[in-house]
């Protein structure tokens, strides 16, 4: 039955599509069965769509917000154009940042949606911040906080707003539960501000202390940063192995564990996404490409055999067709 009409389209975010990605396991003889969380069926085609429908309607009902304001955030893109959708429709009119290595198409639809355009390096700061090298996670953000306060722009902060791990631990964690029926042995995502991480992991933590929750990291040449081509993972921060205070703010304030990290390569995530759409039909972007090549390894290991795996399809393939991803 089609679902009823709504009001806007941020009624529409959310409960998105669990499916078996059971092309790619027969092919690859896999015991165990892996699960797509397909963030693309998202009305601005990802998972932070979550995150900003959090982020505004918090912001709004604690009054940090009107109609005619301008909401800043530094993004790979995903964010930004889930704020300039939702944000413009809701009558704000918002700034991004844009992380360095971000696709030609991300921006190109940052300004279809109207929104303002910065170069996160043209931020006062920026380039020094993060060059220094006693730099922290938050040192990052200090040059954006000062950015927002001088301009009367509301800096939302995707990387240290509760509201983001809210969205997971409410919203996307039940959905995958319960379209499992509660049979999740193991999540699998990469991690940028680690909301996703640390808020799904939480709640199927608490569901089931037996659940695993893997880390899914890029090795040191596949991580975007200023004038690095392909391949790369965009979005994508390091967690493990890193100085405790680059780290992502989430994990440490949450005290959040992850079960396991596995490093993956950029090449092997580009070759996995290739697989997987002759396999599946599936056209999914780089991170669920990497989480993707994670789960292979788990899905190989005996003692994984008949166990569920859910992997976080962030977003899909399109965004990224001016990459070599596809190529
Ligand atoms: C494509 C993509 N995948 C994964 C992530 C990581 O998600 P999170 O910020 O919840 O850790 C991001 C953003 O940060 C992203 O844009």
């Amino acid at each position: 039955m089609a679902q009823k009409a709504v009001k806007s389209l941020i009624d529409l975010v959310g409960n998105t599509p669990l499916v078996e990605i059971s092309g790619y396991e027969s092919k690859n003889h896999l015991k165990a069965n892996i699960y797509g969380k397909l963030e693309f069926f998202n009305p601005t085609g990802s998972v932070k769509d979550r995150i900003v429908k959090e982020m505004i309607l918090d912001a709004e009902e604690r009054g940090l917000i009107k109609p005619g304001d301008t909401i800043l955030d530094n993004t790979s893109g995903n964010t930004g154009i889930a704020l300039a959708a939702y944000g413009k429709a809701r009558g704000y009119n918002v700034a991004i940042a844009i992380e360095p290595g971000v696709s030609i198409e991300r921006s190109q639809i940052l300004r279809a949606h109207g929104a303002e355009l910065y170069d996160f390096t043209e931020i006062p700061g920026a380039i020094e911040a993060m060059t220094k090298p006693d730099a922290t996670f938050q040192s990052l953000l200090d040059p954006m906080a000062a950015f927002g306060k001088e301009k009367g722009y509301f800096y939302i902060n995707q990387c240290d707003n509760e509201a983001n791990i809210k969205a997971h631990y409410e919203h996307t964690a039940p959905e995958i539960w319960d379209q499992l029926d509660g049979k999740v042995d193991i999540f699998v995502a990469m991690s940028g501000t680690g909301g996703t991480i640390t808020g799904v992991g939480r709640y199927l933590k608490e569901k089931n202390p037996d659940a695993k929750v893997v880390l899914v990291q890029p090795d040191a040449d596949s991580l975007p940063a200023p004038g690095k081509t392909d391949p790369k993972i965009d979005g994508i921060m390091l967690v493990d192995g890193i100085p405790e205070g680059l780290a992502p703010l989430f994990y440490k304030k949450h005290g959040f564990n992850y079960d396991e990290v596995i490093t993956i390569s950029a090449k092997d995530a580009y070759d996995t996404a290739k697989e997987v759409a002759a396999t599946d039909g599936l056209l999914i972007g780089e991170s669920s490409a990497g989480a993707l090549t994670a789960a292979k390894k788990l899905a190989e290991r005996p003692e994984n055999a008949g166990k569920n795996i859910v992997v976080m399809v962030a977003d899909g393939g399109l965004k990224y067709l001016s990459t070599s991803l596809f190529r």
